[in-house]
């Protein structure tokens, strides 16, 4: 996709060596989100260059992201060229629905490929798909004014966008219960305490620190992130056997990969 392509649905891509970072540009609307974006988004993860390592997710000024736009709930808005609604699935069967948000997903669930670390860099709100924008990232840095809010349940809704496992990953069950059915704030410091953020710093510093951490993820030898990264990513699911089998092999791997680079 273009930038041109990009900028028509709210989004920025800027690739810097290693880095990529990808921004949700619509601030006068605190970046809500759009399905044409979530489709980008996804267009994105498939055409990123090999040789990225860190993909940086961050919301353009203050607000992370409010979360869906409310004019695609709206059947009386008028809406752009080239945008879906969301009440357009009312007129699809229940299989075509599921298989369009199922679209929808996809521009969240390559920001876990093993190819490289995602990092959500938050300010301000992180809002319902905003919430689980930064779910689909394996990091999330904050700045202290950092607030996530999982709404749906206060339109009727539930958090569809693939947020809900990894919150209960981070959180535990009880907890994620609480935060997605109450909808409640919870803020930058709480976010840390729980595990849901692994750092929470002055607004002013957050594009430092996640420029250290950007450049730390990426200095290891190539290969050795990502296959960290898989080997950690599904631990929780295997069993002991299963999670050691994979450590010998993956580490057969880098003995090859670093004995390689040791005679060339
Ligand atoms: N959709 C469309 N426009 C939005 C928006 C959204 N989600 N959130 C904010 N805006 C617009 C406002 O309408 C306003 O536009 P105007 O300047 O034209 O009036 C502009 O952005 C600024 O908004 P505020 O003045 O409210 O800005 P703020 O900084 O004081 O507050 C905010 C920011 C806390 C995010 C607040 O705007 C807010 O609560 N927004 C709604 C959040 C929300 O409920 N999102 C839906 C979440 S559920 C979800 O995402 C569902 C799903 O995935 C299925």
């Amino acid at each position: 996709m273009t930038s041109e392509d990009l900028a028509a649905v709210g989004l920025r891509l800027d690739i810097d060596g290693p880095v990529a970072t990808v921004t949700l540009d619509r601030p006068d609307v605190r970046n809500a989100q759009t399905p044409a974006m979530w489709i980008a988004l996804g267009e994105i993860g498939r055409t990123l260059p090999d040789d990225v390592r860190v993909v940086v997710v961050a919301g353009e000024g203050e607000t992370f992201s409010a979360g869906l736009d409310r004019a695609m709930l709206d059947p009386s808005a008028s809406l752009e060229a080239g945008q879906q609604s969301v009440v357009g699935l009312l007129a699809l069967s229940d299989e075509d629905a599921s298989a369009r948000i199922e679209e929808f997903q996809r521009g969240f669930t390559w920001l876990r490929d093993p190819r490289f670390v995602s990092i959500a860099k938050v300010r301000g709100h992180a809002i319902g798909a905003g919430f689980q924008l930064a779910l689909s990232c394996d990091l999330r840095v904050v700045a202290d004014d950092a607030k996530f809010s999982m709404k749906e349940s206060t339109l009727g809704l539930v958090p569809d966008l693939t947020g809900t496992k990894p919150l209960v990953e981070h959180v535990g069950y009880a907890r994620a219960l609480e935060i997605c059915a109450t909808a409640r704030v919870v803020p930058a410091e709480e976010a840390v305490r729980i595990g849901l953020a692994t750092a929470s710093v002055p607004s002013d510093e957050l594009d430092a620190a996640v420029a250290d951490l950007a450049a730390a993820l990426s200095a290891p030898m190539p290969g050795v992130v990502p296959e960290t990264k898989a080997l950690l990513q599904g631990a929780a699911d295997r069993d002991l056997d299963e999670q050691r089998r994979l450590e010998r092999e993956a580490q057969v791997r880098r003995f090859r990969a670093v004995a390689a680079a040791l005679a060339g």
